[in-house]
């Protein structure tokens, strides 16, 4: 009897997205807006999902109260309100796409998260761009 467990979180945060490698053009084809150089921020929404069996002892999943710290103290504290490019180390060498946002909060989340539980992050970038990362 395994039951899906969720948590939202908030996060602001700026980025870009730009390649040295390629051409000022090609960055701008390919990143629009999003290559601006002066950075720009996203109001990002996150949604983390925990899915396993019910303790039988406390009735919970997970503790929500226990997820929330996590991903308070390792998520929001790491990210809301920062520069991602700048300040945050796993972004200094690839781009902060939603993709690779969503795959390294997935990492983080995953140390921390018993392994018996099945764990999902979803990350809107905006109300209607979202990606979702499951580990695979
Ligand atoms: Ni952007």
């Amino acid at each position: 009897m395994k039951v899906s467990v969720y948590r939202k979180a908030h996060f602001n945060a700026a980025h870009r997205l730009h390649r040295k490698d390629w051409s000022d053009e090609r960055n701008q084809a390919t990143f629009g807006k999003c290559n601006n150089p002066s950075y720009h921020g996203h109001n990002y929404e996150l949604i983390v999902k925990v899915k396993g069996e019910i303790d039988p002892e406390t009735g919970f999943v997970i503790d929500l109260k226990v997820l929330k710290d996590i991903i308070e103290e390792k998520v929001i504290e790491r990210f809301d309100h920062k520069n991602l490019n700048v300040d945050v180390e796993e972004f200094q060498d690839i781009n902060p796409t939603a993709e690779y946002i969503a795959v390294v909060i997935w990492r983080i989340l995953r140390q921390e998260i018993k392994e018996d539980l099945e764990l999902s992050v979803t990350l809107y970038e905006t109300p209607r761009n979202f990606v979702e990362y499951s580990g695979e």
